[in-house]
Parts: C-alpha cells; sequence; structure tokens
C-alpha cells in the first residue's frame, strides 16, 4: 500500500492531494473536534501504565503504552465509533487493523536488497510485502465501503450527503465534492491519505514522546520544574487541557528541545530540485539530491551552547520555533514537502507529554540511576530508542480523574 509521498512524487495530483490533506483531514476546526478523544485515550493510557506499576513496583515498557494511545487516537480521527457497521467496528478495534498498517509502513521503509541486485529478488522479502499490501487494501477497502453504505451509497458510486452529518476523517474524504476544475479523489489515493495519517500520526508521536520522557527520567531537575508549573498554572483539582498549552512555557521549551535533540527524521527524506539554480553562489543543477541532515544541524555547537545537553531552558524567551523558518530547528522540515501534519503532531506531543508530568511521577527501576539510563538511538527511517525505556510509575493525582 503506498502513501500519499509514494504514489505521487511531485506534479499536479500530488499538489491536489496535499491541498485535500492539509484543507480536509488536518484542518485545525477538525483537530480540535477530536480532542476529547485525545484526552480520553491519554488518560486511559497513563491510567493503564499505573495499573501495570503497581505502586511503583513494576517496570512499565513504555514504547506499548505510547504506541496503544497513538493508535488509538489516529484510529478513532479516522474511523469515529458512530459511523461504522458492527463488522467495520470489529475492524477498527482488532489489533489486527493497526498491524496491518504498521507491518505496511515496516516492509515499505526497510533497505530492499533486490533493488541493487537484481538476482537476490526472489529471496527478499517481495511475498511478505505483496501479501500486507494486499491484507491493508482490503481492510481499508472494507472500511471505504462501509463508510459509503452508512452514508447511504453503494461502494463504487459518488457519495452525496449532508455535509453536517460528516464525523471523521474517512468520511470527510469521501464527501468531499469536485474541485471547481472536475477533480476528485480516487479511492487509492483515499487509501493513501489514511496510511498518511496513520503512519504520520502514531510512529512520529510515540517516537517522539519516549524521548521526552526519556530525557525527564534522565534531568529530575527538569521534570520538578515541569510539575511546579503545570501546578502552578493548572493545579491538581482538574485535568489539564489542550487551552492549557499556551500557558505552559517551559513544558513547550521542554518539547522544542525534545524536538532538537531526538528528531524523528534524522535525515529529512531526499528533496530533488525540480529546475537549475544558484544558491549563495553555487549552482544547483535540476534533478540534484538535497539530504538534510537535521540531526547533525540540531547538535551544531556553532549553533546550541552545550549542545549535548538536555537544557529546555535555552528556548525560554527565544523566538525560534518549529515552524520551518529557522533552519537551524527543523523538526518538521521546511519548504512545500514540509510536514503537512505539524498542527496535530506538535499538539499530540504536547498534550501527552503534559498529562503525563502533571498526573504521574517518572522513576527508573530499582537502584537504576538517572545518568545509567542509556540513549541509543536505532537508525532507519524514523529514529526511535534502540532499547525502549521502561520506568516504574506513581500517581500525583488521584486515579479517579484520570477516567473519563
Ligand atoms: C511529532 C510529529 C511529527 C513529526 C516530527 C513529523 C515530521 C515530518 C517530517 C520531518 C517530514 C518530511 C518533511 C520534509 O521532507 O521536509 C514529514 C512529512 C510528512 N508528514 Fe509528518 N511529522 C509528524 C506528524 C505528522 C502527522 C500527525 C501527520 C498526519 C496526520 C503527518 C503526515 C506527513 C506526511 C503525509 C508527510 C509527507 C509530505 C509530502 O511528502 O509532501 N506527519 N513529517
Amino acid at each position: 500500500m503506498p502513501t500519499i509521498s509514494h504514489l505521487l512524487s511531485t506534479g499536479p495530483r500530488w499538489r491536489y492531494a496535499r491541498k485535500i490533506f492539509m484543507l480536509e483531514p488536518l484542518l485545525a476546526k477538525r483537530v480540535s473536534g477530536f480532542q476529547a478523544v485525545r484526552k480520553e485515550e491519554i488518560c486511559g493510557g497513563i491510567n493503564d501504565a499505573l495499573t501495570m506499576s503497581q505502586k511503583g513496583t513494576q517496570p512499565v515498557r513504555m514504547d506499548l503504552i505510547l504506541g496503544k494511545i497513538a493508535g488509538n487516537i489516529i484510529t478513532r480521527m479516522l474511523m469515529n465509533k458512530g459511523s461504522l457497521s458492527e463488522n467495520a467496528a470489529k475492524i477498527k478495534n482488532s489489533h489486527a487493523f493497526q498491524q496491518a498498517l504498521r507491518d505496511s509502513v515496516r516492509v515499505g521503509t526497510n533497505f530492499y536488497l533486490g533493488d541493487y541486485v537484481p538476482w537476490l529478488d526472489p529471496f527478499c522479502s517481495k511475498k511478505e510485502m505483496y501479501a500486507i499490501a494486499k491484507k491493508c487494501d482490503e481492510l481499508l477497502q472494507t472500511i471505504l465501503d462501509d463508510h459509503k453504505m452508512k452514508l447511504g451509497t453503494a461502494p463504487g458510486q459518488t457519495v452525496t450527503t449532508d455535509q453536517n452529518k460528516v464525523q471523521d476523517i474517512v468520511d470527510v474524504l469521501l464527501t468531499r465534492p469536485r474541485d471547481g476544475d472536475g477533480q476528485y479523489l480516487t479511492e487509492m489515493e483515499m487509501k493513501a491519505i489514511i496510511m498518511d495519517v496513520f503512519f504520520g500520526g502514531t510512529e512520529t508521536n510515540e517516537v517522539t514522546v519516549e524521548w521526552g520522557l526519556s530525557e525527564l527520567v534522565r534531568n529530575p531537575h527538569v521534570m520538578e520544574k515541569a510539575q511546579a508549573e503545570m501546578d502552578s498554572m493548572v493545579g491538581k483539582e482538574r485535568l489539564v487541557e489542550e487551552s492549557d498549552l499556551p500557558n505552559l512555557p517551559y513544558l513547550n521549551a521542554i518539547v522544542k528541545e525534545t524536538f532538537r535533540l531526538h528528531p524523528v527524521a534524522a535525515l529529512l527524506p531526499a528533496h530533488m530540485s525540480m529546475e537549475d539554480c544558484e544558491i549563495q553562489g553555487y549552482k544547483i543543477p535540476a534533478k540534484t539530491r538535497l539530504l538534510v541532515n537535521i540531526h547533525a544541524i540540531q547538535r551544531d555547537p556553532e549553533v546550541y551552547e552545550r549542545p549535548l545537553d538536555f537544557y529546555p531552558e535555552r528556548f525560554l524567551g527565544s523566538e525560534k520555533d518549529v515552524h520551518g523558518l529557522d533552519f537551524d530547528l527543523l523538526p518538521f522540515g521546511s519548504g512545500r514537502r514540509m510536514c503537512p501534519g505539524k498542527g496535530l503532531g506538535l499538539v499530540l506531543v504536547q498534550y501527552t507529554m503534559a498529562l503525563f508530568i502533571q498526573c504521574c511521577n517518572l522513576k527508573l527501576p530499582g537502584t537504576m540511576k538517572p545518568e545509567e539510563l542509556d540513549m541509543e538511538e536505532k537508525f532507519g527511517l524514523s529514529t526511535p530508542r534502540l532499547n525502549c525505556l521502561k520506568v516504574v510509575m506513581t500517581p500525583r493525582l488521584p486515579r479517579g480523574m484520570l477516567i473519563q
């Protein structure tokens, strides 16, 4: 199963799909419409983790907790319960659905030896790729057909419905009227957008928050300061809301510092110049490939003092931000191929971190000291921890507050 960036490298169809991606699924209003879903899933995940930790005696694998939180949020944004038949609801709730999408991304982004040594092709993972693509395609087709049926249209026909009834992202894609110039999304392009939303919204969030929490465990003074800010700005009588985020500058600095030290894409996906151009006296011919190493840029001692330290204070009072205009902080890339999910991605990371900071104390298991936590990275399309973070957790607020 392709994603939009695989399906359409550039050109008018890519521009059209990207416009829809930006305008529809990720429209600010739609992102904020799912606030309650995000709160419920993050609180549920934290509550589960606290239960597993058994009053701070058992270590909990954070990759599993964060994976479940992000997977559930994105699946619910794509497919709201209310709009699904029993059959599709079963698919949505099954582990198989999320696993198939994750497998598809895994095989699609792995290094494929057969591309470089063609005679080895039959021995590579092609069979597995086809099997996973077929499974994903079938699952996504069921979801699309089911939404169409609920919207009152038989599979294969164009959907016409009352826009006010739109509930989830799949509905939004299906009910989008043709553009003035007659363009519309094919089903394959819709499936690619669903894949993009799923991958974009899950792995990136899990990886970033796991690094952020690792840094908080390794730097207890930062955690204490963040909890003090939370207590003074929000208090302990209610849970932090997304609307509180702009009033939490230290939390925002922690998130920026996490993006700086641990960008999800250490190397931005390859970009290519479409025509000859000249930059600072250098002549760049058309079709030149550009790889931007943001991992190196964001740790450059000429730009950042003590670049390897986790020091959120460097961003307090600074205008520097992650929106693609400061070329030494580019976790979402920059320019016309910049991440179209930045708004959602940012709020997911900030809010997940905010609730963890407010609701729990996190410590390393046994007698392990903060400085002993390994921070090794696994290099690939994304850059997660090599070894997952395991912590023991105790509640800071009454557990009942987490149950929505
Ligand atoms: C922590 C959150 C996220 C981070 C750090 C992140 C980072 C990135 C980066 C670095 C790129 C490449 C930009 C470039 O080439 O210059 C990218 C592209 C992309 N991201 Fe994100 N992303 C995040 C969340 C999301 C979300 C939530 C979605 C969708 C719901 C999403 C969808 C996409 C898509 C579709 C592209 C490809 C765009 C294209 O090729 O034109 N991302 N992202």
